[in-house]
């Protein structure tokens, strides 16, 4: 089983969702954790039920699109556990996606690459010099829809998304020399926080799902197990990867 104990892990975004099932399974297995999300009260209650289950944890409540904020999210690791080992960008998303095209303001496009595209790489940014002290992983999170077209979602949110795979690939070779493997996941569809279920209520599922060879949504414990691998030496040889957890979407 892989172990991150003696680790100490940032998971942005991870109040709720995706980001909160690989906070604590990070946690599971060894890691401390800092969570960190524009969710104050969302990130209190996620700190207190993984502390709760015996994880060691601190919360930082901010905005990854805010610089300030994202200086106090890696500054509460160090302070906290006196290192940083693991990065996840996990916080961004489609920010009221799906939008008609014709519906889609300049507040709407900037956004979405605010949350996602500025808030990975000025975190990357903030925490590199911890990072290069011992080595460490960064995960980018990505999407399906970054990989290939889907009239799922708007434009403005695959753009941001496949300029986080670019930026992985870039982040891979510049950081490799410095030990620190930099990988995406991108997720297909996954049952979600409540917030992206409402989303789903308005899709044809089983529509939807013809696409998905294994004829299901994914789990977030699916893209929690894919970021656990990143996140340990049981990858240790892998960087500037592009992991799909997508059921099979892609095999088409
Ligand atoms: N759910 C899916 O099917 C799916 C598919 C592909 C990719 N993703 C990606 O996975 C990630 C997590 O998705 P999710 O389904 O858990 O979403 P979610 O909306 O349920 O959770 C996202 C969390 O991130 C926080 N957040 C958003 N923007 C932030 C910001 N700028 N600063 C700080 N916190 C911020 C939110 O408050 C929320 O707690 C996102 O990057 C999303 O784009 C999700």
């Amino acid at each position: 089983m892989a172990t991150l104990t003696g680790k100490v892990a940032l998971v942005t975004g991870s109040a709720q969702g995706i980001g909160y099932a690989i906070g604590s399974t990070l946690a599971r297995h060894g890691a401390r954790l800092v969570l960190a999300d524009m969710d104050a009260d969302g990130c209190r209650a996620a700190q207190e039920q993984l502390r709760s289950a015996g994880a060691q944890v601190v919360a930082v409540a901010g905005n990854v699109a805010v610089v300030k904020d994202v200086e106090a999210m890696v500054g509460a690791a160090v302070t906290a556990f006196g290192r940083l080992d693991i990065l996840v960008n996990n916080a961004g998303g489609s920010a009221q996606t799906p939008l008609r095209i014709e519906d889609v303001t300049e507040e709407h496009f900037d956004r979405v690459m605010a949350w996602n595209v500025r808030g990975t790489f000025f975190c990357v940014k903030a925490a590199l010099p911890h990072l290069k002290a011992r080595g460490g992983s960064i995960i980018n999170m990505a999407s399906i829809s970054g990989r290939g077209g889907t009239e799922l979602v708007s434009p403005q949110y695959s753009a941001a998304k496949a300029a986080i795979v670019g930026m992985t690939r870039n982040l891979a070779k510049h950081l490799g020399p410095h030990g620190i493997r930099v990988n995406a996941i991108a997720p297909g569809f996954i049952k979600s926080s409540p917030r992206v279920e409402a989303i789903w209520r308005t899709r044809n599922e089983a529509e939807v799902l013809k696409m998905v060879p294994l004829g299901r949504r994914g789990e977030m414990d699916d893209i929690a197990q894919a970021a656990l691998f990143l996140a340990s030496d049981a990858s240790g040889y892998v960087t500037g990867a592009v992991l799909d957890v997508n059921g099979g979407f892609f095999a088409l």
